[in-house]
């Protein structure tokens, strides 16, 4: 697909190394939860993607649902403040969740929605992230099933965007904006 105006995408990681890791954290929820249902809160929009792949993969009774919150606006900076835009349907009260994300940045979504869902008395909390980006952490917040670690890049592609474009690449790409200068 190209790309608008001057901003340059490069692959980061490919479909297929993206599509082999979702098998394996699928492999690991499977085993954790053994014998047991497992519901999946997907965060809006970015984690729509990998909880689709991630779901029919695991080997459980698995169930669904959809949180929404502010975070990055229309830009690529965190304002640092989260609000919660669309809630989740139902009760978490005593089921195993797995909250999805798309990427651990500064942990402040990440820390916020931990806090909210905790307060709703859930069997078990985990949090699963296709990316993590440690070095730009505000937060002492950690996945327990990560994807990958990517280095302190801007990523778009399998679900992530860039003021809501590019969520439909199957690649994870690192979006060079012109204002970004040239890459060394
Ligand atoms: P955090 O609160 O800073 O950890 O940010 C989490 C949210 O910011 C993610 O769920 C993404 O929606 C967005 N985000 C952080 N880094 C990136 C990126 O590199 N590309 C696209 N979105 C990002």
């Amino acid at each position: 697909m190209p790309a608008a105006g001057k901003e340059k995408l490069k692959v980061l990681i490919r479909r297929a190394a993206i599509n082999r890791r979702v098998r394996e954290v699928a492999k690991e929820i499977s085993h954790d939860f053994k014998g047991e249902r497992v519901h999946l809160i997907g965060v809006l929009k970015g984690a729509c993607i990998f909880l689709s792949d991630l779901v029919r993969e695991i080997n459980l009774e698995c169930s669904i649902d959809f949180i929404a919150v502010s975070s990055y606006g229309k830009g690529k900076e965190s304002s640092g403040q989260v609000r919660v835009l669309k809630d989740l349907d139902s009760s978490i009260e005593g089921l195993n969740v797995v909250l999805v994300e798309d990427i651990l940045d500064t942990g402040l979504t990440l820390s916020y929605l931990l806090r909210v869902l905790q307060q709703r008395k859930p069997k078990a909390l985990r949090v699963a992230a296709l990316l993590d980006k440690p070095s730009r952490r505000l937060k002492q917040v950690e996945g327990d099933y990560i994807g990958f670690s990517i280095p302190n890049e801007f990523v778009v592609g399998y679900g992530l965007d860039h003021s809501e474009r590019y969520r439909n690449l199957k690649d994870v790409c690192v979006l060079k904006l012109p204002a970004d200068g040239p890459s060394h």
